[in-house]
């Protein structure tokens, strides 16, 4: 199918900005940085996923559904924007959240915002992280019970409609970099699900951009990257009509940047949120954009990327969850010593 004839719902403001980072660029001596706002999506405070929506939400509703089920960790900005785009759309929603059963769950960040938007929630113990055992398939048979028709959405909004939102971005990339007169050698994005990376490699695939997709894991091996990936970009490739993978393309994903699990805030991710808080006066969140920000400084300190490359750093958003790590963000920060030194505590 031509992704003219998909079913879309439009809920992004698009074009996003594709802004110099001169500032980051000459604090680490190198290359030329832009960032892609995809964090400025705008609704629902924005990120990667309203791209998604707009054809996962799409085909929902032209298929009659009218109750949404959104499994997600419980800082899930994937819960936090259906739930509000299903408000919008006069749909029920019901976000299932998992994590391990050590996990603390905060209230604020996107959990508050989802309370605000009046979504119901179950939470559930996954382990391994993302077994949501029968929990959803039980929670659908419920509300099918009472009469509803619910709509099971994959987690992340990794699906090949998903990655139609992608392939669309790539598009509207090729396009401003022609227009600012920018050849891009590299783009970075952070990978949870793996629905983004997928969706900008099926648009590289079949788009001349000239650029390298590297991608950094949160959460997922690196190994079992390289068999998810190949596999969703074919199932995209066959909805979409389009060229897939072939046996010779090498993916460049990193998976050292995971630190102790998902969601478990790094050191340097988070000198990278305050680095680029502080040079560019952008927010990123701390699990994944930070993440991601903190592969691509190391990879540039080592010397991975050469200062002569231009780079694009995709902002897949997600900064609402800041707030949730108050103690990990600020108790380090000079802010917390200087306020203790001036109280004596
Ligand atoms: C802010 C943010 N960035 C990146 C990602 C990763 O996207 P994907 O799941 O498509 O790999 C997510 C997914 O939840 C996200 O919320």
């Amino acid at each position: 199918m031509n992704i003219s004839d998909m079913p879309r719902l439009r809920f992004a403001q698009l074009p996003t900005p594709l802004e110099e980072a001169a500032n980051l660029s000459k604090f680490l001596g190198g290359p030329r940085i832009l960032f892609k706002r995809d964090d400025l999506t705008a609704s629902a405070l924005g990120g990667n996923k309203v791209r998604k929506l707009e054809f996962i939400l799409g085909r929902a509703v032209a298929e009659g559904y009218d109750t949404l089920i959104v499994p997600g960790g419980y800082q899930s900005n994937m819960a936090r924007i259906t739930a509000s785009l299903a408000n919008k759309l006069g749909l029920n929603i019901e976000l299932v959240l998992g994590g391990a059963p050590e996990e603390v769950i905060n209230h604020n960040g996107n959990l508050l915002l989802e309370h605000l938007l009046g979504a119901n929630i179950t939470y559930v113990n996954t382990v391994p992280r993302w077994d949501f055992g029968t929990t959803l398939e039980d929670l659908k048979k419920k509300l099918q019970a009472k009469g509803l028709k619910p709509y099971l959405l994959p987690l992340g909004g990794s699906s090949p409609e998903g990655m139609a939102g992608y392939v669309e971005a790539t598009l509207e990339l090729k396009e401003q970099c022609l227009l600012q007169s920018i050849k891009p050698d590299r783009l970075f994005v952070a990978i949870g699900s793996g629905g983004t990376y997928s969706g900008l490699l099926l648009g590289a695939l079949n788009i001349d951009v000239g650029y390298q997709i590297t991608g950094v894991s949160v959460s997922r091996t690196r190994e079992y990257l390289l068999e998810k990936v190949p596999e969703n970009v074919e199932h995209g490739a066959s909805l979409l009509g389009m060229k897939s993978f072939n046996a010779d393309h090498t993916l460049s994903i990193y998976d050292d940047y995971v630190g102790d699990s998902y969601g478990a805030i790094t050191d340097d991710c988070r000198k990278a949120i305050q680095l680029v808080a502080r040079t560019e006066g952008v927010f990123l969140d701390p699990v994944y954009s930070g993440k991601c920000m903190a592969g691509m400084i190391d990879l540039i300190r080592k010397g991975a990327i050469s200062s002569k490359e231009t780079v694009i750093f995709l902002h897949t958003g997600g900064w609402p969850a800041l707030f949730a790590y108050e103690d990990e963000l600020f108790q380090s920060s000079e802010t917390k010593q200087y306020l203790r030194k001036s109280t004596g505590s």
